[in-house]
């Protein structure tokens, strides 16, 4: 670990995946930026993080607004003059009253707004974090893909999995284009994780149960599984690790 305190940023850093991101990074020593669109969220995920001992900040933020992202990076350069480390876990599962429309009846503001949040906010993040990251020389990036990307998925996705299959291609560029300013990008991509925008979702408990049979370990995932995976590329250790996809899909999934 370096003799600096690092910075994190996570975007939707108070949704279900991005707290447990935050708790685990904090609990490397990093101090964490959280943004999110969610004002309440954000106070309960600081609440949690500061309880621990960790230097938090929180930002209200959009990730599909130009200006929004701004605000947040200029905030972060204000009060910890670096950053070392995005997770891009803000996101969307572009539903139409929880249910999964097919492309036949699809509305283009839905598909739209799906890609908007998931692929266009990634790359506003991941656009903003270049500068900062490149004054030391040392970066780490990872975008929340998903197995919907990386195999064949359910009727009714095709927005999510293609705003999600379009995060890889981005990744592996931007990985190529950063590499040599000792910035790593990589793509993490979970199966069925036991959140609020799963639970959101009007899916069967036979679905779910589906998922669990799929996997070679017999569980779903949960918040700490991916987080877990995403603390590892953050560490120096993993500085030969970049334009990947890293699968956490309990087997579920083996390419
Ligand atoms: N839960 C799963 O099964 C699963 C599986 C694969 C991939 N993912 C991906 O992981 C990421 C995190 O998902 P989660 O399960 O924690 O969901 P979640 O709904 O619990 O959290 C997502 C967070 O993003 C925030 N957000 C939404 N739109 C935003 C915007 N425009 N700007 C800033 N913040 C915004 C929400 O307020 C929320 O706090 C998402 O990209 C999701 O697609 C989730």
């Amino acid at each position: 670990m370096a003799d600096v305190t690092r910075i994190a940023f996570i975007t939707g850093g108070a949704g279900g995946i991005g707290i447990a991101v935050a708790q685990r990074l904090a609990q490397a020593g990093m101090a964490i930026a959280i943004g999110d669109t969610d004002r309440d969220a954000i106070d309960v995920a600081l609440g949690t993080l500061r309880a621990g001992g960790c230097d938090a900040l929180g930002l209200v933020l959009d990730v599909t607004s130009e200006s929004s992202v701004a605000a947040a990076y200029a905030a972060i350069d204000n009060r910890f003059n670096r950053l070392d480390v995005l997770v891009n876990c803000a996101g969307v599962q572009g539903l139409d009253n929880g249910k999964r429309p097919p492309v036949e009846t699809m509305a283009l503001g839905l598909w739209k707004q799906t890609l908007d949040v998931n692929l266009t906010g990634t790359f506003l993040s991941c656009r903003g974090a270049i500068p900062l990251m490149r004054r030391h020389k040392w970066g780490r990036m990872v975008n929340i893909s998903s197995r919907a990307a990386r195999m064949r998925t359910g009727l009714g996705n095709s927005n999510y999995a293609a705003s999600k299959a379009g995060l890889i291609g981005f990744s592996r560029v931007l990985a190529s284009e950063v590499g040599r300013d000792g910035i790593t990008v990589n793509c993490i991509a979970p199966s069925r994780v036991i959140t609020a925008m799963t639970l959101s979702a009007s899916d069967s408990k036979a679905s779910f149960e589906k998922n669990i049979v799929e996997t070679a370990v017999g569980r779903l995932a949960e918040p700490e599984d991916v987080a877990g995976m995403i603390a590892f590329l953050c560490t120096d250790e993993a500085s030969f690790v970049t334009g990947t996809i890293m699968d956490v899909n309990g087997g579920s999934y083996m390419p």
